[in-house]
């Protein structure tokens, strides 16, 4: 109790005055120190680990961007070896959880079956509750090495196949197209793919990665934080936007219909997914590494070249009305979705393979926020009135 003589002090007037200014949706606000990745949005850059993102998907592979991710450095020869065998050491989910997925309904979108499954895992693995560096590290590799299996186990149940297991002569990409689709998949598919999963591998403060960032920074366990990613990520804002790009293309129905689609849409004033971004305020370089495969796959696919026409009009269309004046540009959602139709999954299914590939990130974000934490408590500018009397039942 205080003493009746000390004055009380109140922050009332701070938080509740009619003009406080604040960064709404956190905009340009610096969350924390960070050396994972970093988004030049003016100059269109993202770099993992200092590394410019086109050299990786040039010359990298998913596992080495994974490593590099969560260790800070890019491996040796020996080590990446090492981290590959235990990868592949990872990849089964307990049969009890086959179990229970095969229960899921099957209307359930795929996101949602993702994020019960990382919560089942949470449950099975006992490094979670020691909370040190070296289990934590050990909970990253189990989810990187998991995911894929997953995300094809939902996918094999809800179309009434047989669940196929991970084959160990296949690498993450590889291995994670031939348990979601059956067949062992082509050079060209096994490219793409991994070309995609280090695109989407991390994005400094995006906000799943921050979902992350603050649910462990109470000290909870990885699979929480990993589930709230999921669920962030989920969102049509965020990791939904390829499969919003792909039922744009197919509303708008072909070449011939696209321009004055674009034009009404900008009157309307919609946001046409695949443009924008809070950070990128010219191209996003994820775009362009992903269009040049969309092209590759329209020379042997007919199929896909018209949708890739549809595309880049659109493309030209936005840049033109509002790339100058707004800075809105192709982000990396534009062409993605279209690379995974081509690779014959369903729409619902691209967000989760962004998880696929997020999860690396997410994993080495958390793992830096634990390494110097401190817990998320930010204010809010409050609007309601203080003060009001308390109005019992019967007088409402
Ligand atoms: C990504 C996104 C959520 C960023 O949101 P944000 O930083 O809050 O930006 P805003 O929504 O405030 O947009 C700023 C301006 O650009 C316009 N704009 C933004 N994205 C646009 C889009 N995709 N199409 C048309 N106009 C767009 C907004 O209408 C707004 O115009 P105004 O200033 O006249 O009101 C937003 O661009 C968007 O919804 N894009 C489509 C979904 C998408 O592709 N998401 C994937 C992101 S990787």
């Amino acid at each position: 109790m205080a003493n009746q003589n000390t004055q009380v002090k109140s922050e009332a007037a701070k938080y509740t005055a009619e003009k406080v200014s604040y960064a709404k949706g956190l905009e340009g606000v610096i969350l924390c120190d960070s050396q994972v990745s970093f988004v030049d949005g003016l100059a269109g850059k993202l770099f993992y680990r200092d590394i410019p993102i086109q050299e990786l998907a040039e010359n990298s592979t998913y596992e080495e961007t994974a490593y590099l991710l969560l260790f800070g450095k890019l491996p040796k020869r020996q080590e990446l070896e090492d981290f590959k065998a235990q990868l592949k050491a990872n990849r089964n989910i307990p049969n009890e959880i086959l179990e229970i997925i095969q229960k899921y309904p099957k209307h359930a979108h795929p996101m949602e079956a993702l994020r019960s499954i990382v919560s089942l895992l949470g449950m099975y693995d006992t490094d979670d509750e020691l909370h040190t560096p070296e289990a934590n590290a050990r909970i990253a590799i189990k989810l990187i090495a998991k995911f894929p299996t997953a995300v094809a186990a939902f996918e094999r149940f809800r179309q009434g196949k047989d669940y196929v297991a991970p084959e160990d002569n296949l690498d993450h990409s590889a291995n994670f197209l031939h348990m979601f689709r059956g067949p062992i998949p082509s050079d060209l598919d096994v490219r793409a793919m991994d070309a995609c999963l280090i695109l989407h591998a991390d994005h400094e403060m995006n906000v799943s990665t921050i979902s992350c960032r603050v649910v462990i920074s109470s000290l909870s366990d990885m699979y929480s934080a990993i589930c709230a990613g999921v669920g962030s990520l989920k969102g049509p804002l965020h990791g939904g936007a390829n499969e919003e790009v792909m039922k744009t293309l197919e509303e708008i129905g072909s070449l011939e219909n696209t321009e004055k689609w674009v034009k009404d849409s900008l009157a309307k004033h919609f946001k046409i997914p695949g443009f924008g971004h809070r950070v990128y305020k010219y191209y996003d370089p994820r775009a362009a590494i992903l269009k040049n495969f969309a092209e590759e796959y329209a020379k042997i696919k007919k199929e896909i070249s018209e949708k890739l026409q549809m595309t880049e009009l659109i493309e030209k269309l936005m840049v033109e009305s509002l790339g100058e004046s707004k800075g809105i540009y192709p982000n990396v959602d534009l062409y993605s979705g279209l690379i995974y139709s081509t690779m014959d999954i369903p729409k619902d299914q691209f967000t989760p393979i962004f998880a696929i590939a997020r999860v690396a990130g997410w994993c080495a974000q958390i793992l830096e926020q634990l390494a110097d934490n401190r817990i998320y408590r930010p204010r809010c500018h409050y609007t309601g009135t203080l003060d009001k009397p308390y109005i019992p039942i019967d007088k409402r």
